[in-house]
């Protein structure tokens, strides 16, 4: 049951973050997060199956299904050639619009806000082992923002700085409902998942174990 002073309605502690750095806690109703939900379902049906993308010959822990373009370490192609060689899916029109009131909301740049146009979407899975370690999101020839969306298990999430994958860095949980988004001077910051709350799920998100993460991201690219 979610009580009526349940800890999500409560004010988590403000952290300050690097400027390009926002962090929207609950930003996602419960009815947003469920509707996503199901899409992700649908996503994980195909053409594409979710996998784990492998680095350096060891395999994330996450489980990756992108839309619109593929990624696998360090490119980008239409079509998952490391998987099974189908074209992805398109990326969703309603996606460019919540990426776009994403980042106003996030922001608070509602003008510049409405030329974002992401045109892909890594969506991870992360099961109660799964973690991410610190990297930067360098794939991308845009140095457009990115936007991302958590639902399900909350995480420990760490941002820290554009030159060393050591501190300064700052954890933070990102909850079921929450929106990160990192551009601008952020927009190079490494950045990583140091572990997932097993069963810290809101029952009302719609996703009874494990968290998904979604990033839209301007590649850049045409074609
Ligand atoms: C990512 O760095 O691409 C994913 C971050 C997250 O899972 O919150
Ligand atoms: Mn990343």
């Amino acid at each position: 049951m979610s009580s009526l002073f349940g800890d999500d309605l409560l004010g988590r502690p403000e952290i300050e973050l690097p400027a390009g750095a926002h962090h929207v806690p609950n930003w996602l109703s419960y009815e947003q997060q469920r509707w996503i939900v199901e899409r992700f379902r649908e996503w994980g049906r195909g053409p594409v199956p979710p996998r784990s993308a492998s680095i350096r010959g060891h395999p994330m822990s996450v489980k990756t299904v992108c839309l619109g373009w593929h990624w696998r370490p360090y490119q980008y192609s239409r079509d998952a050639v490391d998987v099974n060689g189908n074209r992805v899916l398109d990326f969703p029109e309603w996606m460019v619009r919540l990426g776009r009131k994403a980042l106003a909301d996030a922001t608070g740049e509602a003008e510049a806000s409405q030329e974002y146009t992401p045109d892909t979407a890594l969506v991870n899975y992360y099961d109660e082992a799964a973690r991410m370690g610190m990297h930067q999101d360098k794939d991308e020839a845009s140095d457009a923002p990115v936007v991302s969306l958590s639902i399900g298990d909350t995480c420990r999430f760490r941002f820290g700085n554009t030159t060393t994958r050591n501190k300064p860095y700052q954890d933070l949980e990102l909850r079921s409902g929450d929106l990160f988004v990192f551009g601008g001077p952020s927009r190079l910051a490494y950045h990583g998942v140091t572990g997932v709350i097993p069963g810290s799920a809101p029952e009302e998100c719609g996703l009874s174990h494990g968290r998904i993460n979604i990033t839209m991201r301007v590649t850049g690219l045409s074609g």
